[in-house]
Protein backbone atom coordinates (compact mmCIF):
# COMPACT_ATOMS: atom_id res chain seq x y z
CA UNK A 1 0.00 0.00 0.00
CA UNK A 2 1.47 3.28 -0.69
CA UNK A 3 0.73 6.21 1.52
CA UNK A 4 -1.39 7.87 -1.32
CA UNK A 5 -3.84 5.45 -1.56
CA UNK A 6 -5.06 5.82 2.14
CA UNK A 7 -5.51 9.36 1.32
CA UNK A 8 -4.22 10.74 4.54
CA UNK A 9 -1.34 12.32 3.25
CA UNK A 10 2.19 11.72 3.76
CA UNK A 11 2.76 9.44 6.25
CA UNK A 12 5.90 9.72 8.86
CA UNK A 13 6.83 7.08 11.85
CA UNK A 14 8.63 9.14 14.09
CA UNK A 15 9.77 6.35 16.52
CA UNK A 16 11.54 4.11 15.21
CA UNK A 17 15.10 2.35 16.50
CA UNK A 18 18.56 1.03 14.41
CA UNK A 19 21.63 -0.89 14.96
CA UNK A 20 24.43 -1.22 13.00
CA UNK A 21 25.66 -3.98 11.37
CA UNK A 22 28.48 -3.62 13.69
CA UNK A 23 30.62 -1.47 15.71
CA UNK A 24 34.03 -1.33 17.07
CA UNK A 25 34.92 -3.84 20.09
CA UNK A 26 33.27 -1.66 23.29
CA UNK A 27 34.90 -4.16 25.70
CA UNK A 28 38.40 -4.29 24.05
CA UNK A 29 38.52 -0.47 23.63
CA UNK A 30 37.11 0.72 27.01
CA UNK A 31 38.69 -2.61 28.66
CA UNK A 32 35.82 -2.80 31.02
CA UNK A 33 33.15 -6.08 30.33
CA UNK A 34 29.73 -5.58 29.34
CA UNK A 35 29.28 -3.67 26.62
CA UNK A 36 26.86 -4.23 23.93
CA UNK A 37 28.14 -6.08 21.24
CA UNK A 38 25.92 -8.35 17.98
CA UNK A 39 25.82 -11.67 17.72
CA UNK A 40 25.09 -12.33 13.93
CA UNK A 41 23.07 -15.60 13.55
CA UNK A 42 23.78 -14.94 9.36
CA UNK A 43 19.91 -15.38 8.36
CA UNK A 44 19.66 -12.01 8.62
CA UNK A 45 18.71 -12.47 12.34
CA UNK A 46 20.84 -11.45 15.27
CA UNK A 47 21.01 -10.80 18.66
CA UNK A 48 22.01 -7.89 20.89
CA UNK A 49 23.88 -8.99 23.49
CA UNK A 50 25.41 -7.05 26.97
CA UNK A 51 28.32 -8.67 27.84
CA UNK A 52 27.37 -12.20 27.94
CA UNK A 53 23.72 -11.65 28.49
CA UNK A 54 20.86 -11.62 25.90
CA UNK A 55 19.57 -8.45 25.36
CA UNK A 56 17.03 -8.33 22.52
CA UNK A 57 16.19 -10.39 19.43
CA UNK A 58 16.67 -8.67 16.29
CA UNK A 59 16.84 -8.81 12.26
CA UNK A 60 18.13 -6.95 9.52
CA UNK A 61 15.64 -3.68 9.19
CA UNK A 62 17.42 -2.67 12.18
CA UNK A 63 20.84 -1.91 9.47
CA UNK A 64 19.93 -2.96 6.25
CA UNK A 65 18.34 0.25 5.16
CA UNK A 66 17.19 -1.33 1.42
CA UNK A 67 15.14 -3.85 3.85
CA UNK A 68 14.11 -1.35 5.98
CA UNK A 69 12.62 0.66 2.64
CA UNK A 70 11.12 -2.06 1.64
CA UNK A 71 9.10 -2.81 4.82
CA UNK A 72 8.05 0.88 4.97
CA UNK A 73 6.83 0.92 1.50
CA UNK A 74 4.70 -2.32 1.93
CA UNK A 75 3.29 -0.82 4.85
CA UNK A 76 2.46 2.81 3.49
CA UNK A 77 5.22 4.17 5.48
CA UNK A 78 7.18 7.54 3.66
CA UNK A 79 9.55 8.47 6.24
CA UNK A 80 10.99 7.10 9.52
CA UNK A 81 13.16 9.00 12.15
CA UNK A 82 15.66 6.52 13.05
CA UNK A 83 17.65 6.76 16.30
CA UNK A 84 19.47 4.08 18.66
CA UNK A 85 18.24 2.82 21.51
CA UNK A 86 19.02 3.53 25.22
CA UNK A 87 21.08 0.47 25.33
CA UNK A 88 23.80 2.35 23.49
CA UNK A 89 23.74 5.61 25.84
CA UNK A 90 26.35 4.59 28.33
CA UNK A 91 25.22 6.69 30.87
CA UNK A 92 26.58 4.92 33.58
CA UNK A 93 30.12 4.50 31.74
CA UNK A 94 32.64 7.21 32.03
CA UNK A 95 31.54 10.82 30.15
CA UNK A 96 34.29 10.29 27.66
CA UNK A 97 33.50 6.87 26.97
CA UNK A 98 29.56 7.50 26.04
CA UNK A 99 30.55 10.66 23.97
CA UNK A 100 32.38 8.30 21.91
CA UNK A 101 29.52 5.74 22.08
CA UNK A 102 27.45 8.95 20.55
CA UNK A 103 30.14 9.45 17.95
CA UNK A 104 29.76 6.11 16.59
CA UNK A 105 26.52 5.62 16.82
CA UNK A 106 25.38 9.40 15.52
CA UNK A 107 28.19 8.72 12.14
CA UNK A 108 26.11 5.47 11.78
CA UNK A 109 22.84 7.03 11.60
CA UNK A 110 23.69 9.62 9.27
CA UNK A 111 25.26 6.72 7.19
CA UNK A 112 21.98 5.07 6.87
CA UNK A 113 20.11 8.18 6.29
CA UNK A 114 22.18 9.26 3.40
CA UNK A 115 22.00 6.22 1.92
CA UNK A 116 18.04 6.14 2.14
CA UNK A 117 17.14 8.94 -0.48
CA UNK A 118 15.09 10.54 2.06
CA UNK A 119 13.08 8.64 3.80
CA UNK A 120 15.19 8.02 6.89
CA UNK A 121 15.48 11.29 9.42
CA UNK A 122 18.29 10.91 12.42
CA UNK A 123 17.88 11.57 16.07
CA UNK A 124 21.56 11.98 17.82
CA UNK A 125 22.37 10.16 21.29
CA UNK A 126 24.50 12.15 23.76
CA UNK A 127 26.50 11.74 26.80
CA UNK A 128 23.48 12.86 28.91
CA UNK A 129 25.36 12.23 32.70
CA UNK A 130 27.91 15.21 31.66
CA UNK A 131 25.82 18.30 30.43
CA UNK A 132 28.38 20.41 29.26
CA UNK A 133 29.43 17.71 26.56
CA UNK A 134 26.19 16.81 25.81
CA UNK A 135 25.50 19.95 24.96
CA UNK A 136 28.13 20.09 22.33
CA UNK A 137 27.52 16.68 21.47
CA UNK A 138 24.18 17.87 20.24
CA UNK A 139 25.27 20.85 18.92
CA UNK A 140 27.79 19.30 16.86
CA UNK A 141 25.31 16.74 15.82
CA UNK A 142 22.60 19.68 14.80
CA UNK A 143 25.96 20.84 12.40
CA UNK A 144 26.64 17.02 10.84
CA UNK A 145 22.74 17.11 9.86
CA UNK A 146 21.04 15.54 12.92
CA UNK A 147 17.40 16.75 13.63
CA UNK A 148 17.24 16.23 16.84
CA UNK A 149 18.51 13.94 19.87
CA UNK A 150 17.35 10.87 21.49
CA UNK A 151 17.86 10.87 25.23
CA UNK A 152 16.76 8.27 28.12
CA UNK A 153 14.31 9.98 30.42
CA UNK A 154 16.71 9.93 33.53
CA UNK A 155 20.32 9.52 34.40
CA UNK A 156 20.80 6.93 37.64
CA UNK A 157 18.32 8.95 40.12
CA UNK A 158 18.70 12.14 38.59
CA UNK A 159 15.10 12.98 36.65
CA UNK A 160 14.22 15.72 33.92
CA UNK A 161 13.63 17.99 36.84
CA UNK A 162 17.28 18.26 37.40
CA UNK A 163 18.89 21.37 36.44
CA UNK A 164 21.81 19.87 34.51
CA UNK A 165 19.03 18.13 32.67
CA UNK A 166 16.83 21.93 32.40
CA UNK A 167 19.93 23.78 31.10
CA UNK A 168 20.32 20.62 28.71
CA UNK A 169 16.83 20.85 27.14
CA UNK A 170 16.89 24.92 26.93
CA UNK A 171 20.28 24.33 25.02
CA UNK A 172 18.43 21.83 22.66
CA UNK A 173 15.53 24.72 22.28
CA UNK A 174 18.32 27.34 21.34
CA UNK A 175 19.99 24.97 18.97
CA UNK A 176 16.64 23.79 17.20
CA UNK A 177 17.28 20.24 18.41
CA UNK A 178 14.20 18.13 18.71
CA UNK A 179 13.97 15.87 21.72
CA UNK A 180 12.66 12.34 22.09
CA UNK A 181 12.49 11.32 25.41
CA UNK A 182 12.34 7.28 25.62
CA UNK A 183 12.33 5.82 28.61
CA UNK A 184 14.75 3.17 30.05
CA UNK A 185 16.45 1.61 33.00
CA UNK A 186 12.79 0.69 34.60
CA UNK A 187 12.74 1.34 38.11
CA UNK A 188 11.14 -1.67 40.46
CA UNK A 189 13.35 -4.05 38.73
CA UNK A 190 13.82 -6.57 41.34
CA UNK A 191 10.02 -7.23 41.86
CA UNK A 192 9.51 -7.21 37.91
CA UNK A 193 11.90 -10.03 37.00
CA UNK A 194 9.87 -11.80 34.76
CA UNK A 195 7.12 -11.44 31.59
CA UNK A 196 8.75 -8.65 30.73
CA UNK A 197 6.82 -6.46 33.12
CA UNK A 198 9.69 -4.12 33.06
CA UNK A 199 8.54 -3.40 29.69
CA UNK A 200 4.75 -3.54 30.64
CA UNK A 201 4.25 -1.74 33.73
CA UNK A 202 7.17 0.76 34.89
CA UNK A 203 8.31 1.66 31.36
CA UNK A 204 4.90 3.52 31.23
CA UNK A 205 5.48 5.27 35.00
CA UNK A 206 9.24 6.33 33.76
CA UNK A 207 7.61 7.97 31.02
CA UNK A 208 4.81 9.63 33.40
CA UNK A 209 7.31 10.21 35.50
CA UNK A 210 9.61 12.30 33.36
CA UNK A 211 6.22 14.58 32.31
CA UNK A 212 5.44 15.00 35.59
CA UNK A 213 8.57 16.12 36.95
CA UNK A 214 9.01 19.01 34.21
CA UNK A 215 5.24 19.94 34.78
CA UNK A 216 4.77 20.11 38.88
CA UNK A 217 8.57 21.40 39.11
CA UNK A 218 7.68 24.50 37.12
CA UNK A 219 10.63 23.50 34.59
CA UNK A 220 7.85 24.19 31.89
CA UNK A 221 7.56 27.97 32.64
CA UNK A 222 11.44 27.82 32.48
CA UNK A 223 11.91 25.86 29.70
CA UNK A 224 11.40 27.90 26.20
CA UNK A 225 8.24 27.55 24.31
CA UNK A 226 10.16 27.15 21.55
CA UNK A 227 11.17 23.70 22.64
CA UNK A 228 10.17 20.55 20.52
CA UNK A 229 9.91 18.01 22.63
CA UNK A 230 8.20 14.29 22.58
CA UNK A 231 7.05 11.60 24.98
CA UNK A 232 7.35 7.98 23.53
CA UNK A 233 4.70 5.33 23.88
CA UNK A 234 1.84 7.97 24.22
CA UNK A 235 3.17 9.03 27.18
CA UNK A 236 3.18 5.98 29.50
CA UNK A 237 0.67 6.89 32.20
CA UNK A 238 0.52 9.90 31.98
CA UNK A 239 -3.17 10.48 29.77
CA UNK A 240 -5.09 8.08 32.03
CA UNK A 241 -4.12 9.60 34.94
CA UNK A 242 -3.85 13.01 34.44
CA UNK A 243 -7.47 13.63 36.36
CA UNK A 244 -5.88 11.69 39.58
CA UNK A 245 -3.11 14.32 39.57
CA UNK A 246 -5.01 17.29 38.36
CA UNK A 247 -7.15 16.85 41.30
CA UNK A 248 -4.10 16.29 43.83
CA UNK A 249 -2.95 19.63 42.68
CA UNK A 250 -6.27 21.50 43.45
CA UNK A 251 -6.72 19.45 46.66
CA UNK A 252 -3.04 19.28 48.55
CA UNK A 253 -0.44 21.95 48.37
CA UNK A 254 2.44 20.26 48.52
CA UNK A 255 1.57 18.95 45.12
CA UNK A 256 1.28 22.62 43.67
CA UNK A 257 4.36 24.34 45.30
CA UNK A 258 6.24 24.59 42.34
CA UNK A 259 3.53 24.49 39.93
CA UNK A 260 1.90 27.68 38.77
CA UNK A 261 -1.02 26.35 37.06
CA UNK A 262 -3.09 22.93 36.43
CA UNK A 263 -1.25 20.21 35.53
CA UNK A 264 -3.72 19.75 32.81
CA UNK A 265 -2.82 23.00 31.21
CA UNK A 266 0.54 22.26 30.22
CA UNK A 267 -0.38 19.27 27.60
CA UNK A 268 0.60 22.04 24.92
CA UNK A 269 4.13 22.01 25.86
CA UNK A 270 5.15 18.30 24.35
CA UNK A 271 3.99 15.74 22.05
CA UNK A 272 4.01 12.25 22.61
CA UNK A 273 3.76 9.52 19.81
CA UNK A 274 0.54 7.47 18.95
CA UNK A 275 2.23 3.89 20.25
CA UNK A 276 -0.86 2.92 22.21
CA UNK A 277 -2.38 -0.53 20.41
CA UNK A 278 -5.71 0.18 20.95
CA UNK A 279 -8.13 2.70 20.26
CA UNK A 280 -9.96 3.65 22.90
CA UNK A 281 -6.52 4.39 24.51
CA UNK A 282 -6.08 6.51 21.33
CA UNK A 283 -9.09 8.26 21.91
CA UNK A 284 -8.48 8.57 25.51
CA UNK A 285 -5.06 10.26 24.20
CA UNK A 286 -6.35 12.40 21.77
CA UNK A 287 -8.84 14.14 24.39
CA UNK A 288 -6.41 14.32 26.57
CA UNK A 289 -3.48 16.03 24.24
CA UNK A 290 -5.21 16.88 21.16
CA UNK A 291 -4.97 16.12 17.83
CA UNK A 292 -1.90 18.08 17.28
CA UNK A 293 0.03 16.61 19.98
CA UNK A 294 0.39 12.97 18.66
CA UNK A 295 2.26 11.87 16.15
CA UNK A 296 2.90 8.01 14.52
CA UNK A 297 5.24 5.69 16.34
CA UNK A 298 6.31 2.78 16.18
CA UNK A 299 8.76 1.38 17.78
CA UNK A 300 9.59 -0.44 14.34
CA UNK A 301 11.60 -3.06 14.16
CA UNK A 302 11.61 -4.28 17.68
CA UNK A 303 8.89 -7.14 18.79
CA UNK A 304 6.69 -4.82 20.89
CA UNK A 305 6.25 -2.16 17.87
CA UNK A 306 3.15 -2.07 16.20
CA UNK A 307 3.26 -4.65 14.07
CA UNK A 308 1.13 -3.72 11.35
CA UNK A 309 2.46 0.00 11.10
CA UNK A 310 0.22 2.43 10.96
CA UNK A 311 -3.25 0.68 11.35
CA UNK A 312 -4.18 1.92 14.50
CA UNK A 313 -4.52 5.53 13.38
CA UNK A 314 -6.07 4.95 9.94
CA UNK A 315 -8.86 2.59 11.55
CA UNK A 316 -9.69 4.65 14.77
CA UNK A 317 -13.15 4.92 14.37
CA UNK A 318 -13.14 8.14 16.55
CA UNK A 319 -11.24 9.79 14.42
CA UNK A 320 -11.78 12.35 11.23
CA UNK A 321 -9.75 11.94 8.10
CA UNK A 322 -8.11 15.63 9.05
CA UNK A 323 -7.20 14.36 12.63
CA UNK A 324 -5.78 10.82 11.35
CA UNK A 325 -3.68 13.40 8.44
CA UNK A 326 -1.78 15.38 11.05
CA UNK A 327 -1.00 11.97 13.32
CA UNK A 328 0.18 9.95 10.46
CA UNK A 329 2.69 12.54 9.34
CA UNK A 330 1.18 16.62 9.61
CA UNK A 331 2.30 17.13 12.51
CA UNK A 332 5.74 15.16 12.96
CA UNK A 333 7.68 18.09 10.75
CA UNK A 334 6.47 20.67 12.78
CA UNK A 335 8.11 18.82 15.84
CA UNK A 336 11.28 17.96 13.54
CA UNK A 337 11.93 21.53 12.46
CA UNK A 338 11.20 21.08 9.08
CA UNK A 339 8.74 23.35 8.57
CA UNK A 340 7.36 26.27 10.74
CA UNK A 341 5.01 25.46 13.49
CO1 LIG B 1 11.46 2.81 21.35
Amino acid sequence: MSSESSGLGPVIDMHTHFFPENWPDLAEKFGTPDWPWMKHHGDGKATVMVGEKEFRPIYDACWDVSRRIEEMDQHGVDKQVICSTPVLFAYRRPADQSAECAYIFNNAALEMCGGSGGRLLPLAQVPLQDIDLACKVVSRAMEDGHLGVQIGNHVNDIDMDDEGLITFLQHCAEVGAAVLVHPWDMMGGNRMKKYMLPWLVAMAAETQLSILSLILSGAFERIPKSLRICFAHGGGSFAFLLGRVDNAWRERDIVRVDCLNPPSSYVDRFYVDSAVFNHDALELLTKVMGEDRIMFGTDYPFPLGEIQMGELIRTAPTLNDSAKAKMLGGNAPAWLGLEAA
